[in-house]
């Protein structure tokens, strides 16, 4: 661990065609930190992500890593430097069992390099069992992604991210369409991964999920950064009336 955050995005803009997305951001997140991204529909939260998790180049800008400057070509990349995702639109397969899903683009393989489907079904057992608050009795490892509810599909994503060890673990919408009881899961993960000394990048339009999970907030505008808070610079009314006042007016109060 160094002096240096983890991630340091600088001067960061993307468009598409004519659309300026991103007009200049700059994100920091620490060590063991939960930094939440706020902003209305389109103010480009999920762009931004993007960047980080390789899907988008950034038309300018620089990103910093663990202390090195990087340029991502693709999610994998950014995978194999800790970076994972978890979204409500997620990339699983869905006609795949649940232990395929989890090992997808990293399989374990056995010393002739073939595929060790043995080691990656126990392994997916293990985190089933330890790590992903999976309750009914339905659900193996053997089991369709089809057949999982939205937040078991959730506890996939988490289980790869604890799997492989993420350090930064970006959540876009984790809770959306979740029941009360699934969403609360997904958001004691998101605390127990901050407890680890890891981090974590969180968007969700529930103000309370938010300011409950984390320990910064980035307000989002139409591609700029409006403002940040830490928690302790703002309580739960003032964030959600900064936001109010924002949609309505342009700027913070
Ligand atoms: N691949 C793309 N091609 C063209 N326009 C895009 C693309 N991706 C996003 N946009 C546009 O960029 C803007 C920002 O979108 P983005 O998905 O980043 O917003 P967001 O803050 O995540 O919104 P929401 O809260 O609704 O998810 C929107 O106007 C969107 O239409
Ligand atoms: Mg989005």
């Amino acid at each position: 661990m160094s002096d240096q955050p983890l991630l340091i995005m600088k001067g960061i803009k993307k468009s598409f065609g004519k659309i300026n997305v991103l007009r200049g951001i700059d994100l920091e997140v620490d060590y063991g930190e939960i930094v939440a991204l706020v902003g209305d529909n389109g103010a480009g939260k999920s762009t931004l992500i993007k960047i980080i998790t390789g899907v988008h180049k950034p038309d300018a800008g620089e990103v910093t890593y663990k202390g090195n400057r990087i340029t991502l070509h693709s999610v994998k990349e950014s995978r194999q430097l800790g970076i994972e995702t978890v979204y409500q639109e997620r990339a699983l397969a869905d006609q795949q069992e649940m232990w395929r899903n989890i090992f997808a683009g990293r399989e374990i393989t056995n010393i002739f390099g073939f595929m060790d489907v043995k080691a990656q079904r126990r392994e997916t057992e293990r985190l089933l069992r330890e790590h992903m608050g999976f309750t009914s009795s339905a659900i193996t490892v053997n089991s369709p992604v089809k057949s999982l509810s939205g937040g078991e599909k959730q506890g996939i994503a988490i289980g790869r991210a604890i799997y492989f060890h993420a350090d930064l673990i970006i959540l876009d919408e984790p809770t959306m369409g979740l029941a009360l009881k699934e969403t609360d899961r997904v958001l004691n993960f998101v605390r127990g991964f901050r407890d680890q000394g890891k981090s974590a990048i969180f968007i969700d339009h529930n103000i309370f999920h938010v300011y409950d999970v984390a320990d910064r907030f980035v307000i989002l505008d139409r591609g700029t950064v409006a403002g940040q808070f830490t928690k302790a610079e703002i309580s739960q009314d003032e964030l959600i009336a900064n936001m109010v006042h924002l949609h309505h007016s342009g700027t913070l109060q």
